[in-house]
């Protein structure tokens, strides 16, 4: 470290007050530094005397934890190595989009707009526009001046990457013209091809990493420590979304778009208005047909409704909007040998048939692995080991083989044989009469399925342990160290207890160890949705989990919901039917789950933990259907249903299927059968939809 300049007083006799003082001044001279080597290219101080200033900083910080500012330079850059990166709420969630492959779809995803919002023949218009293949980020704007810049992260949660973003040319850092108070602007951080492929060659010659593509190197360069690195590298912006707003920005997202150059983002220049599915349809092909030519990587078009008052109403379903949606770009595809099947045992035990390939470039990726589904699969394609295949990618899911090419005169090897028995437990592997997939038989005692569970457990959308890569997992579960999630959180005091430390174990280091107890501390708190997402229950993923969550509330109230299936009735199995969306299938799968005792061992020994956080309360609580139960039958008149449930469900309620005394309100439109006959056996209210639409303050016009 720096020594102290003579002036400077030795940290540790520093007063609070002089601490205070030191780290305000130190916090405006470092932000005036970065303005001039960032922003103005002028630098007025060598690296040295700089770096001596963060050291400074960073030395009275430690003393003085208390202290750090909101403004503290340590925040900005992330400055102490291993903190990373701070994290950053979203106001509003940064959603994904839902795909589409084809012309149907792209039909439907029109005529399932038009049905949503009980549309005549008016017409709807879209905005179509490329789809970057760089990162998402959130930029917030008060008062017109750039206040902080984030990842998009799991969509709820990001990192702060302000300073990095702020190096951005392309980065207005106070908005031309009027702008509401508040202002997120969402877009993509992105690499032009030219200027990746010259990094590549600079990288190279400096012995450094070179990225797989362009948007590797983007994610790789917005997430540098120190954003002096991210200031050299070539990253550019397009402007596309809004995040949360103060004023009014127009009614259209055509409008919004012109806006947003007005303020000084840049905009795709090729985004166009179309008003039919024809003429989206045929943007699609012209610019598909463009792609090559382009500076950048693009992977499909998106389609936006227009104007925002339908936006509104059409609403979410679960991570992606009802308004928008993302038209793929048919996958890229190349050539390669297949060497060799392998057999990978998932969370559930099912048998997942790997194909291991000489690497081959698709679509700028190197590519050695690739799955083959399932064995009918393999079947019914006749893939052999030494075959010649196939091999597509498109996006982000994971490589496939399409098909065997045909070799004139070259011996094939024989048919492919399905293993019977678990390849790491040798359990049988079973296959239920009309599933596809085959399974280990082994459970609890297959160690390939332990391994798999505790891996989605620590995984991004569950707890999102950072520092904790599979071969870890491997290893600890191999010496006992880690075989059920709780014991996760005993591995601090159990290492602090034991002879040979992590950090003196292969690959670790005292860094990389605390970062590693510190990752699990700080996941001891956790959402209740993404707590039941982590326990692997087969077919529960992300969204249901969700859905669990906001049903029941609580960890508790779910549990003792669940403890009642073990009596007769079965009313935990009825319960979870009864919410909407959740089907028979998927409510025996968490039945099933929650009955096996180990499973309820595992959600004891979590329960003594964690703090786990009831479910977020509804969007408006304030609103008298929040926290009831409705149930819609008949057709309504000024909606469609689809449209009425998800409006109740903004408003804090939650949808049912059918009728049960714990229904609050049945909402009955015309021609309405036998719920509402249900409703009047069981005593509970009906309400007319005219009723219903002033209980919810929505009277018809
Ligand atoms: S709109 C609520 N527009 O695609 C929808 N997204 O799969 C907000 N993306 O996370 C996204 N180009 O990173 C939108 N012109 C564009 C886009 C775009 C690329 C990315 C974005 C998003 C992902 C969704």
């Amino acid at each position: 470290m720096t020594a102290p300049r003579t002036q400077e007083q030795a940290v540790e006799t520093l007063s609070p007050d002089q601490a205070a003082e030191e780290l305000e001044r130190l916090a405006k001279a470092i932000a005036h530094h970065d303005r001039l080597y960032h922003q103005d290219d002028a630098p007025e101080i060598s690296d040295a005397d700089y770096d001596a200033l963060r050291a400074r900083n960073d030395a009275i910080e430690a003393r003085f934890p208390e202290l750090v500012r909101p403004d503290s330079p340590s925040r900005r850059v992330g400055a102490a190595p291993g903190t990373g990166f701070a994290k950053v709420q979203h106001a509003v969630p940064m959603l994904s989009l839902s795909n589409a492959f084809d012309a149907e779809d792209i039909a439907e995803f029109l005529a399932r707009i038009r049905r949503f919002l009980s549309l005549g023949d008016e017409p709807v218009e879209l905005v179509a526009e490329p789809k970057i293949d760089g990162l998402s980020i959130s930029l917030r704007y008060e008062a017109g001046r750039f206040v902080q810049g984030a990842t998009r992260g799991d969509g709820t949660e990001g990192e702060d990457v302000s300073a990095n973003l702020r190096t951005l040319k392309d980065l207005p850092k106070t908005l031309k013209g009027e702008a509401p108070g508040v202002l997120e602007v969402r877009g993509e951080v992105y690499m032009a091809r030219p200027d990746f492929f010259q990094l590549n060659r600079d990288q190279e010659a400096a012995g450094a990493k070179v990225f797989a593509n362009p948007r590797n190197a983007a994610a790789g360069s917005l997430r540098q420590l120190d954003s002096r690195i991210t200031a050299r590298r070539p990253l550019a912006l397009f402007a596309y979304a809004m995040g949360e707003v103060s004023g009014n920005v127009g009614a259209t997202h055509w409008d919004f778009l012109a806006r947003l150059r007005d303020w000084g983002f840049p905009t795709n220049p090729l985004a166009r208005l179309c008003t039919s599915l024809e003429e989206v349809l045929a943007f699609y092909d012209e610019i598909l047909a463009k792609r090559p030519e382009l500076p950048y990587d693009i992977d499909g078009i998106v389609y936006k409704v227009n104007r925002f008052d339908w936006q509104e109403r059409l609403g979410f379903v679960s991570r992606a909007p009802r308004w928008a949606t993302a038209h793929k770009f048919p996958a890229e595809q190349a050539q390669t040998r297949l060497e060799r099947i392998s057999i990978s045992v998932g969370r559930t035990g099912a048998l997942t048939p790997v194909a291991e390939l000489a690497p081959v470039t698709v679509g700028g990726v190197v590519v050695s692995r690739a799955t083959l589904h399932n064995e009918d699969e393999i079947a019914r394609k006749d893939i052999r080991e030494g075959d010649l295949v196939v091999v597509q990618r498109a996006g982000d899911v994971i490589p496939q083989v399409v098909e065997v090419v045909a070799e004139k005169g070259r011996k094939r090897e024989a048919p492919y044989a399905f293993p019977e028995v678990c390849p790491v437990c040798e359990s049988s592997a079973i296959r239920e009469p009309g599933e596809a997939v085959r399974r280990c038989t082994g459970g609890l005692i297959c160690p390939a399925q332990a391994v798999e569970r505790l891996r989605h457990f620590v995984s991004r959308d569950a707890f999102d342990i950072e520092g904790l890569g599979d071969k870890h997992i491997r290893a600890f579960f191999e010496d006992g160290l880690l075989t059920s999630p709780a014991d996760l959180f005993h591995l601090r005091a159990r290492d602090e207890a034991a002879e040979t430390k992590l950090q003196d174990r292969d690959g670790w280091g005292p860094t990389s160890a605390g970062k590693l107890f510190d990752a699990i501390e700080s996941r001891r708190r956790i959402a209740l949705d993404r707590l039941i997402y982590a326990l692997g229950i087969r077919q529960v993923g992300q969204a249901t989990a969700k859905l669990l969550a906001r049903n029941y509330g609580t960890f508790e109230a779910w549990r003792a919901a669940m403890a009642e299936s073990q009596d007769e009735t079965g009313s935990a199995y009825a319960d979870l039917v009864n919410i909407d969306q959740i089907g028979p299938l998927v409510a025996a799968d968490i039945v099933a789950f929650v009955a096996e005792p180990h499973n309820q061992a595992i959600l004891d020994a979590l329960a003594d933990e964690l703090e786990i956080e009831a479910a977020a309360a509804p969007a408006a609580s304030d609103s008298p259907v929040a926290g009831k139960t409705v149930v819609f039958t008949g057709t309504l008149t000024t909606m469609s249903r689809g449209e009425a449930k998800a409006r109740a469900e903004t408003l804090g309620a939650k949808v049912a299927g059918s009728v049960s005394k714990k229904t609050d309100y049945v909402v009955v439109g015309a021609d309405a059968g036998s719920k509402a006959r249900k409703a009047a056996e069981l005593g509970v209210a009906t309400l007319e939809e005219q009723e219903w639409l002033a209980m919810i303050g929505q009277d018809a016009p």
